[in-house]
């Protein structure tokens, strides 16, 4: 399993790039606005060309960095992913572009199935592609047969669409689990959404079809909520999980671990703190 980097924060990437377990980033819109707002407070003059050109540069070759296009038709979407991946791909060789799996809006305004038709333009020409906003395996089956190259799975949205319609208030790092919550009504009823228990599901579920077909496509376990959401999601078998770089922090530390390094450490004896020092050991042998 590949973990990735769901930030446009470049300090976020230097530090984790620098631990040596990252495999790629992912970044949205709402991700680059974000990095692009903390810049501003910090005072620091944006020029996004160069910014994202270091984020590149930072995660390096092999390790795939997405960028999402902005426009909402195919021909807007195609033109834009050309543009990007020309402009940003001579960097590091890494760039995959995002595109979302349809651009139809909650008021009905918008292109059903100009999502799928940009993928396969892009995919014609070689140019890597992400096909993002899913929330159906259908919606992932769709996108591998147009030929992405990777399938984000908005998990944690999921949970929070099942959470949500039937008003349960969650904070959104909060656990869900992943064989899906009870309704208040009846505890014998899963709640679901579009027939999914959970996040885990979706992504159990994508997989699995996946398997069955032979499908070439990478799985992208996102909008990761918590560090038991990707150990699960590593359970489910996503070849990916791109994850904040809070919960790729919480994922190494456990009170255990703090416990038995305080123990260790007011256990150490002097007798022992002394091979360290003495610096000719090995020499003497
Ligand atoms: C995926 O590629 C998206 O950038 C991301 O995971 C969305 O996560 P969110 O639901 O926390 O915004």
């Amino acid at each position: 399993m590949r973990l990735f980097l769901d930030t446009a924060s470049l300090d976020e990437i230097k530090e984790a790039v620098s631990w040596n377990i990252v495999d790629g980033v992912t970044t949205n819109p709402s991700l680059i606005k974000k990095a692009v707002l903390s810049l501003r407070d910090a005072d620091v003059r944006i020029d996004m060309e160069s910014y994202i050109k270091k984020i590149l540069a930072q995660v390096g070759r092999m390790c795939p960095v997405s960028l999402e296009v902005a426009g909402l038709t195919a021909s807007e979407m195609t033109e834009q992913g050309t543009i990007l991946y020309e402009k940003f791909n001579q960097v590091a060789g890494n760039v995959v572009i995002k595109i979302p799996v349809c651009t139809l809006r909650r008021n009905g305004e918008g292109r059903t199935f100009d999502g799928l038709t940009a993928v396969q333009a892009l995919s014609d020409e070689k140019i890597p592609v992400d096909a993002t906003l899913i929330f159906t395996p259908e919606q992932a089956l769709l996108a591998a047969k147009a030929g992405a190259e990777y399938v984000s799975l908005f998990a944690g949205r999921v949970d929070d669409r099942i959470r949500t319609q039937a008003g349960v208030s969650f904070r959104k790092e909060e656990y869900f689990p992943a064989d899906g919550m009870s309704g208040c009504s009846s505890p014998d009823e899963v709640l679901t959404d579009y027939g999914l228990v959970s996040g885990v599901d979706l992504v159990e579920r994508t997989v699995s079809i996946f398997d069955q077909y032979e499908i070439e496509c990478e799985v992208i376990a996102a909008s990761i909520r918590n560090a038991i959401q990707a150990r699960e999601m590593a359970e489910a078998g996503a070849d990916i999980v791109t994850m904040p770089f809070d919960i790729l922090k919480t994922m190494i530390e456990h009170p255990g671990t703090a416990a038995g390094i305080e123990a260790f450490t007011s256990d150490l004896v002097d007798e022992y703190l002394d091979l360290f020092t003495s610096g000719d050991s090995l020499h003497d042998q």
